[in-house]
């Protein structure tokens, strides 16, 4: 290779971007320079939009630096040009808004679309909702969540990627990607957001803000892969979280914000608060009034502060009186100017508004929102019921079968119900010609428990040759604030899945929820499951095509699903007890009138529920089968500079051409502390035609066994290690190899 000719214009583009990020600076350096202290802590200060007048007066005074829910791209505008034109130094606005899983065409909730395994289609997804959120002026959103989520009693499992580190950095890498594409500048992105920083999701009790403690260990190796991930791939902001964990408020947490975050990680982009995290403190008992947590947040690191109005409000006087240095203001607005420079909102502060409108909804963008519902179905049960063949008549029921609005799911404040594309609707549309559908919901809403038209459900199911159920959780029953300590369907859905079955007929249940719903004994009551995380615009149409078999089910669990709400928080990469169940365990039925005492078996498990969850993670089946043979690793030792070569073949050995999402799992049998009994570390989409066998690769650098040891380093332990390629997190057979 002409190495001349390969390096010159590489040293050129970074030479380049050096340059332009010494002139970046030179230009903060000369703004800093030029403001007054008022105006720097007004850049610190996000409000939320309200009466637009005195939001005007706020930013011509230079009060606030970011407004966030700004409804639409003219108000954009007019606020924008008060900051330009009519504020002192002419700084323009960042503005933000929750955009979570889509801001007009709605995907389906990120628990969902991890269900995909995709990163390629959460990466899409990203896009989108950067096309037509930032065409509105939003230059900012709130996400990627990244908090692991172990518990669904805890509402916001739903926006998270599930409980798995290493499928939650890819996926989050990807949004992060999809968000902010190659070039920040470009008008159309957004800057991604990684929250909540940190252990949010570990809350005791899955009570949402409720504290959490996670050990030193376990933070690094499973709660900061993703945060570290996203930061390594450029996500230009992050949040602090409401959580504190082991008696420390994320938000007051200089350690994590400035030794870990900023030092070792080398972040140079803005940490901003949760909504009134700042002001939480004192709530938490970590502060004593609204000056100290002022004084502990921007201290520890945060840059802005959303909606506690506590920097505005007692920065001024911290600094009179030394509780607050200067340099660390300076340093704060430096990191905001960086973001806004990074955006481009000082060449490109406005949005054009026709553009704003045109954009939406776009024939792509539903595409997209449409392959994403796809891929995100699992397929939980299947006696051959499904796909639908030769069915004349099809009784649809369930309150989820037409909800327009639920069915877009949690957090996503503009969506549109009406151009949500319903099962019922799709049906009628993409089957209705050839199908008779008959359509009775049964029962108004998910937590309906009026019975009155389950016998008519019943009747109406007689005359039709299958009956299906869209049952699940209304959109407001997940999400922030909405845990659950009961995850049984709502109201009469139950019932209603019972009076279906009454009739005889095959009866399929399609699950549109939130979180993993506990949903053992539902699934004794129907021929075939098909699980979809609420699905977003486009559900209805994935739906009825995945029933009609015009697509086949390809999703996996993204989180472990419970039998009973009172196995969790249960995962998959937990560490095994000195007492591992082994499955044969007797169960409560089975243990003796006045037995004497025992331990029975001596192992750990649930006297009711055994030991074993209802899905485990990684699970998902299609209409087809795959069978996965000839696991062998290119050495049986490897060095931590080497790359382990996995090879197998996957065989798809059913009817159908079909996508399985084949995993790698990893674990590390002994080492300075007790390891997880397996570990996601590779996995693929692989599209198989029926009959068709492909030999397939993994490669995984054995530097990605490294985790936190007993001294507290980041290293691979040398040692035996064993490893699967399979379907789901439970199953294949292990092949051994040792890293020395
Ligand atoms: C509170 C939530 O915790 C956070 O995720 C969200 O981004 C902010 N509110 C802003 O709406």
């Amino acid at each position: 290779m002409n190495l001349k000719k390969y390096l010159l214009p590489v040293a050129i583009m970074a030479l380049t971007a050096c340059s332009q990020t010494d002139d970046t600076e030179r230009r903060i350096d000369r703004l800093i320079s030029q403001m007054t202290l008022a105006e720097k802590i007004g850049q610190m200060n996000q409000l939320t939009y309200g009466d637009e007048e005195w939001l005007a007066e706020q930013i011509r005074n230079g009060v606030s630096g970011s407004i966030l829910n700004i409804p639409d791209a003219a108000t954009v505008n007019r606020l924008q040009k008060v900051a330009v034109e009519e504020s002192r130094l002419g700084i323009p606005l960042i503005v933000s808004r929750d955009v979570i899983h889509g801001f007009h065409t709605i995907f389906p909730i990120p628990l969902g679309q991890a269900a995909s395994f995709d990163p390629a289609i959460v990466e899409q997804g990203a896009r989108v909702a950067a096309i037509e959120a930032s065409a509105c002026g939003i230059r900012w959103t709130f996400s990627p969540m990244l908090d692991i989520s172990r518990d669904p009693r805890w509402g916001r499992i739903a926006e998270s990627f599930g409980e798995d580190p290493y499928l939650t950095s890819q996926l989050g890498v990807a949004m992060v990607e999809g968000y902010q594409g190659d070039d920040t500048s470009d008008p159309s992105t957004m800057a991604a957001c990684a929250k909540h920083f940190i252990g949010y999701g570990a809350a005791e009790g899955g009570r949402d803000y409720n504290g959490t403690t996670i050990t030193e260990r376990l933070m690094h190796n499973v709660y900061m892969p993703p945060f570290k991930a996203c930061v390594d791939a450029g996500a230009l902001t992050i949040m602090t979280s409401f959580n504190e964990n082991d008696g420390v408020p994320s938000t007051g947490n200089r350690h994590l914000l400035r030794d870990i975050l900023r030092q070792q990680w080398g972040f140079d982009g803005m940490v901003v608060s949760d909504w009134n995290s700042t002001g939480e403190m004192i709530a938490h008992g970590f502060a004593a009034d609204l000056k100290e947590a002022a004084a502990q947040a921007v201290n520890a690191g945060v840059d802005m502060d959303m909606m506690s109005h506590a920097f505005i409000s007692q920065l001024e006087e911290l600094i009179d009186e030394g509780k607050v240095d200067m340099e660390t203001v300076d340093n704060a607005v430096r990191n905001i100017l960086r973001l806004k420079f990074r955006l481009g909102l000082f060449e490109n502060p406005y949005v054009d508004e026709t553009y704003a409108a045109e954009i939406q909804y776009a024939p792509e963008h539903l595409a997209a929102a449409k392959r994403a519902a796809e891929e995100s179905a699992i397929l939980l049960k299947n006696d051959g019921t499904l796909p639908l063949k030769g069915v004349r008549t099809i009784l649809v029921t369930g309150p989820m079968a037409d909800a327009q609005h639920d069915q877009l799911g949690t957090w996503c404040f503009d969506g549109e119900p009406e151009h949500t594309v319903t099962p019922l609707a799709a049906l009628r549309k993409l089957y209705g010609d050839k199908v008779r559908i008959i359509y009775e919901p049964g029962l108004g809403y998910s937590r309906d428990n009026d019975r009155s038209k389950l016998g008519r459900v019943t009747a109406l199911a007689r005359t039709a040759d299958a009956v299906v159920v869209f049952a699940g959780e209304e959109a407001i029953l997940s999400g922030e604030a909405h845990s659950l300590s009961n995850l049984d369907l709502q109201g009469a859905q139950s019932e209603l899945l019972r009076a279906a079955k009454a009739a005889g007929k095959p009866v399929v249940a399609v699950i549109m929820a939130g979180r993993p719903l506990t949903i053992g004994g539902d699934l004794d009551a129907c021929n075939a499951m098909l699980y979809s995380f609420h699905p977003g615009t486009m559900g209805g149409e994935a739906l009825a095509e995945l029933l009609f078999g015009d697509a086949v089910p390809s999703g996996k669990c993204p989180v472990t699903f419970l039998k009973e709400v009172g196995q969790a928080p249960y995962y998959y990469n937990r560490n095994n007890t000195g007492r591992p169940a082994s499955g044969n365990e007797m169960l409560i039925d089975q243990i003796p009138l006045r037995a004497g005492q025992t331990s029975l078996g001596c192992s750990s498990y649930y006297l009711d529920t055994g030991f074993g969850p209802l899905f485990p993670f990684g699970y998902g089946l299609s209409y087809t089968t795959f069978e996965y043979g000839d696991v062998k690793l290119d050495s049986n030792e490897y060095t931590p500079d080497q790359t382990i070569k996995v090879t197998f073949t996957l065989s798809n050995t059913g009817k159908y051409d079909a996508v399985e999402v084949a995993q790698l799992y990893i674990r590390d049998v002994a080492g300075s502390i007790a390891r997880p009994i397996r570990e996601l570390k590779r996995f693929e989409r692989i599209a198989l035609k029926a009959g068709e066998s492909r030999t397939c690769t993994f490669e995984l650098p054995v530097s990605e066994l490294a985790f936190m040891g007993l001294d507290k380093r980041v290293k691979v332990e040398p040692g035996d290690f064993k490893l699967w390629v399979c379907g789901d997190s439970v199953s294949g057979e292990a092949v051994d190899f040792k890293v020395i």
